[in-house]
């Protein structure tokens, strides 16, 4: 949520500032604000709207000259939190000497009391933001040491941040501290650089440091001096980044999306890659190990997460219960922190996410530990706030998603909990030869989801045939039923067609009621024992003049009863799942294209939720 960048060397600052927004730009896109350190003091530009406003405005604003000089600067694309998306809510922020200025994600808790305290003083607020407060607090501690300042600033302040700062008295270098907002500086040749998400360093260098919680770092073009916030000198290692710039561009593809989407047969072979053992029946997963004893231990499963993670989780529960035998709960992350969970050392808490930002999800895995559960992290984003508050668990190696509306990491994680199910359900009652059976299955994965993909053309049309409508339903039963909330879910996301995901057999128990002819009703009608109920609900839609688009078995399909209908490849109900998302998420990505939607980045939503 938000994103930052900043720069120090001695090439022009600004390109590299806003190649860095753009790269970061799908965590949130209110605003964006730069704050360049020039001979004359600290001068900003700010925008609404996307980066490319940004960029029109210092087009207009900034001299040749000035763009040439400027080598230092700070950067920010905004998610509103605090205050509407406008101009002087925008960051950068200055103190009252407007000689500091701050970008700023999360959010200071306290921001009321200092504003009030800092009001009576006779500060006048530009802003309705908790970051001014913070900048405003940094001024009034400089004393002539900007490090000092701002070390003294956040010992004041409650909440989470991730902070660049710059000061104009101090123009060579730059401040940057984090707290439950990551922050990742990127060390090249005689320039150093900061950021909130290693994607917007990728282009400039491999050389990085992760900042942990607390850490508060002066960067120069040639060092990076850490701190505590007790100003003791902290030692970080520097690490590879492992990414390369492919990795991080659309490839040829119109969106992010549509990249993402198919590259989903190999991001789904790297989450499995080494995990399967064909011939035990098993799964290989260091960061699962147990003991017999420990696995035979295990009461109880939860999963958290929020969004698509809780969908994926959702899949998980029928995983965990039909293979392992064990008695599964999810629960939304948000609900877990604040409900009093009755949980205890006998239950193994998994927490999905694919950034490891979010912090409902992050609250959760605290509120777990603190109960004495074992606790575990499915996360893609290595490094990441949640990947280190869990300490072990499964990365699912999805590479960056770039896209808000998640697709592959949906089913990176689907993936990894088959099996994470696997490997319980070995250590307890499955046999190895139906261990056998499902290995093989996970391991056919990728080219179970090239099958749908290969489809494309064909869910276009489908698409083309619904892509008017303003409403839509996805019904699935058993496994399926997440998978039909997570299809609403990408429908509602991108496309803004008010969708709902609902169990098969619930439709006639209320949402019948809004059926209207030609309503689309997506029904995920897949080879299951439950598979004459599905086709019996769809009968109930159709009656009431509905469109149905039935997604069917290779050999199952039922034209009698369907308008449209897109193929999945045979295979078992609960890996059947995977191939399922893939050919809804598709079906979404046509409907928003055919509407013309911004699919990558669309209104209101943003990435990573670091806020609850
Ligand atoms: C946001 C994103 C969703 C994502 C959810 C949970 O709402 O837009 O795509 O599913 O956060 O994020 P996480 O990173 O924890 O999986």
């Amino acid at each position: 949520m938000c994103g930052i960048i900043g720069y120090i060397g001695s090439r022009p600052a600004t390109p590299v500032l806003i190649g860095g927004l753009k790269r970061l730009e799908y965590r949130g896109y209110d605003s964006a604000g730069i704050a360049l350190a020039e001979r004359t003091g600290l001068s900003t530009f700010r925008s609404v709207g996307k980066v490319s406003r940004l960029v029109d405005k210092l087009k207009a604003e900034l001299s040749e000259k000035r763009h040439e000089e400027a080598t230092t600067g700070i950067a920010h694309t905004r998610w509103a939190t605090h205050g509407a998306p406008t101009e002087a809510n925008a960051h950068p922020h200055f103190d009252k000497s407007r000689k500091i200025c701050i970008v700023h994600n999360g959010i200071i808790e306290n921001y009321r009391s200092i504003r009030e305290r800092l009001q009576a003083k006779g500060h006048k607020f530009d802003s309705d933001t908790d970051t001014e407060a913070l900048s405003r607090l940094i001024g009034e501690s400089y004393n002539g040491d900007i490090r000092k300042a701002v070390i003294q600033a956040l010992r004041q302040v409650e909440g989470a941040y991730g902070i660049a700062v710059l000061c104009a008295d101090e123009p060579n270098k730059m401040i940057v501290a984090r707290m439950g907002s990551p922050l990742v500086v990127g060390m090249g040749d005689d320039e150093c650089l900061v950021a909130s998400d290693a994607a917007a360093l990728v282009a400039h260098t491999q050389r990085v440091i992760y900042l942990d919680d607390g850490d508060v770092a002066v960067i120069t073009p040639h060092s990076v001096d850490i701190r505590n916030l007790d100003d003791e000198p902290i030692e970080r290692n520097v690490a590879e980044l492992g990414l390369d710039v492919s990795a991080v561009e659309k490839g040829g593809y119109e969106h992010y999306m549509l990249k993402e989407i198919f590259e989903q047969p190999e991001s789904v072979r790297n989450a499995l890659r080494g995990r399967i053992d064909l011939a035990e029946g098993n799964a290989v997963l260091a960061g699962l190990s147990a003991s017999p004893a420990e696995l035979a231990e295990i009461g109880r499963i939860i999963l958290v997460g929020c969004g698509t993670s809780l969908h994926a989780g959702m899949v998980g529960e029928f995983a965990f219960e039909d293979v392992a035998g064990i008695s599964t709960e999810v629960q939304q992350a948000a609900e877990f922190r604040y409900r009093n969970p009755i949980v205890d050392r006998h239950d193994m808490v998994i927490a999905i996410s694919q950034s490891g930002e979010t912090a409902d999800t992050l609250a959760a895995i605290r509120k777990a530990k603190e109960k004495g559960t074992k606790v575990f992290g499915l996360v893609n984003v290595v490094g990441s706030a949640i990947a280190r508050e869990t300490g072990r668990g499964v990365f699912i190696h999805a590479g960056p998603e770039i896209s808000v509306a998640s697709t592959k990491a949906f089913t990176g994680q689907v993936s990894v909990l088959l099996l994470m199910a696997l490997k319980l359900g070995r250590g307890r009652r499955l046999s190895q030869e139906h261990g056998m059976e499902l290995a093989a299955e996970i391991n056919r994965l990728p080219e179970l989801i090239e099958f749908v993909l290969k489809q494309n053309d064909a869910i276009a049309k489908v698409a083309e045939r619904m892509s008017k409508s303003e409403h839509a339903f996805f019904l699935g039963r058993g496994p399926m039923h997440p998978v039909a909330l997570e299809g609403a879910l990408k429908l509602k996301e991108i496309s803004y067609v008010h969708a709902e995901g609902y169990h098969a057999a619930e439709m006639k128990h209320g949402p019948i009621a809004l059926l209207t002819p030609g309503t689309p009703v997506i029904v995920l009608a897949n080879h299951s024992p439950v598979l004459e109920k599905v086709w019996g609900n769809a009968e109930e839609c159709k009656a009431r003049g509905a469109r149905i688009i039935a997604v069917v078995t290779e050999g199952h399909a039922h034209t009698d009863l369907t308008d449209d209908t897109i193929i999945l490849p045979k295979c078992s109900p609960l890996v059947a799942t995977i191939p399922a998302a893939v050919a809804l998420q598709l079906l979404s990505y046509h409907v928003a294209r055919l509407r013309g939607c911004s699919i990558d980045q669309p209104r209101n939503l943003a990435k990573s939720v670091t806020v609850e």
